[in-house]
């Protein structure tokens, strides 16, 4: 099996992860599971639940409780997008391929239902409770990761940052700050937890949360270049939405040219890093390096 066809075969067994997980759409209130649905089920590439399964394999991990957790992360940064799309916010009416949740269900559905795959994720993360009581001790801990990695110390507190910082000139410590924060901090709460429930020691969790720095902020220089040069068709968002909103990025700090060299860099940084832990990881090797060129 080439990196493609492995790829797509992680992708869609995340999927049926999801899928399971997901609330029947039932009761009054069944407009909420269905706008849960619409944004998580639209496609993706399930980079954070693949992450921390390949961390929580790296690491030797064999139980069940990966799964909910996994499923958590992609409703937590699938809430973070909803949000993020918003007119309020980034003001963007594609994601996924599809039109945002706001433009299908109203902006009052659209953000009670990232609230909800919000609360939902720590509803589907606390089931690996049931799994394996006996894990309760790493289940808490990774529970720890989840949510702090989520809010005013992660990915919020760079939202905030984010679009606070719209029409200003920022210095490259402030954007290196919100890329930190609003894009690595839910890539490391994802190779961190697959650690942890695996059981790594603690020096191997620190090291896993600086490769996953690295990654988030690589993948935010590239997101921010396909901002720029990327298909709209194929990003299945819309392009010049940095732009439009006056975001400084790397590519108005820098540059083009300058930008696509940081990620490589960065990612060969993350990838040296992972060398260092001296395990076996053929498949995240591959990931990591796929994500230097993506062009999605
Ligand atoms: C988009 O994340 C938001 C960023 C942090 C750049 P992804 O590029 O992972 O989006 P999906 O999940 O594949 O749609
Ligand atoms: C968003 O960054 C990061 C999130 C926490 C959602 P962007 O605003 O650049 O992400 P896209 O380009 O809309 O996916
Ligand atoms: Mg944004
Ligand atoms: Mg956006
Ligand atoms: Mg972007």
């Amino acid at each position: 099996m080439n990196f493609k066809e492995e790829n797509e075969l992680k992708v869609k067994e995340i999927e049926e992860i999801l899928n399971a997980y997901l609330p029947e759409e039932e009761g009054y209130q069944k407009i909420i599971m269905e706008a849960m649905k619409y944004s998580l089920m639209a496609g993706g590439k399930r980079i954070r639940p693949m992450l921390m399964k390949e961390t929580f394999d790296m690491f030797g991990g064999t139980s069940k409780i990966i799964e909910p957790f996994m499923a958590a992360q992609e409703m937590i940064h699938t809430y973070s997008l909803v949000h993020d799309d918003l007119p309020a916010m980034d003001n963007d009416e594609y994601r996924r391929g599809r039109k945002t949740t706001h433009v299908v269900y109203g902006e009052a559905v659209a953000i009670l239902a990232g609230d909800a795959l919000l609360n939902f994720a720590f509803e589907t993360a606390a089931k690996a409770f049931n799994i394996e009581p006996e894990a309760s001790l790493r289940i808490g801990k990774a529970l720890q990761i989840l949510s702090a990695k989520a809010g005013i110390f992660g990915m919020i507190g760079g939202q905030v940052v984010d679009v606070r910082a719209e029409g200003q000139a920022i210095s490259k410590n402030v954007v290196d700050f919100i890329y930190e924060l609003k894009t690595s901090a839910l890539i490391e709460s994802s190779m961190m937890i697959g650690a942890v429930l695996a059981g790594a020691s603690d020096t191997e969790i620190k090291m896993i949360e600086r490769i996953a720095k690295n990654v988030g902020i690589a993948f935010q220089i590239q997101d921010d270049i396909l901002d720029v040069t990327g298909d709209a068709e194929v990003l299945g968002k819309p392009i010049h939405s940095d732009e439009k909103n006056e975001k400084t990025t790397y590519v108005t700090l820098i540059g083009l040219e300058r930008a696509k060299a940081e990620v490589e860099r960065i990612s060969e940084e993350a990838i040296a890093l992972l060398y260092d832990l001296n395990t076996d990881c053929d498949y995240l090797e591959c990931l990591l390096s796929s994500l230097i060129h993506r062009e999605k």
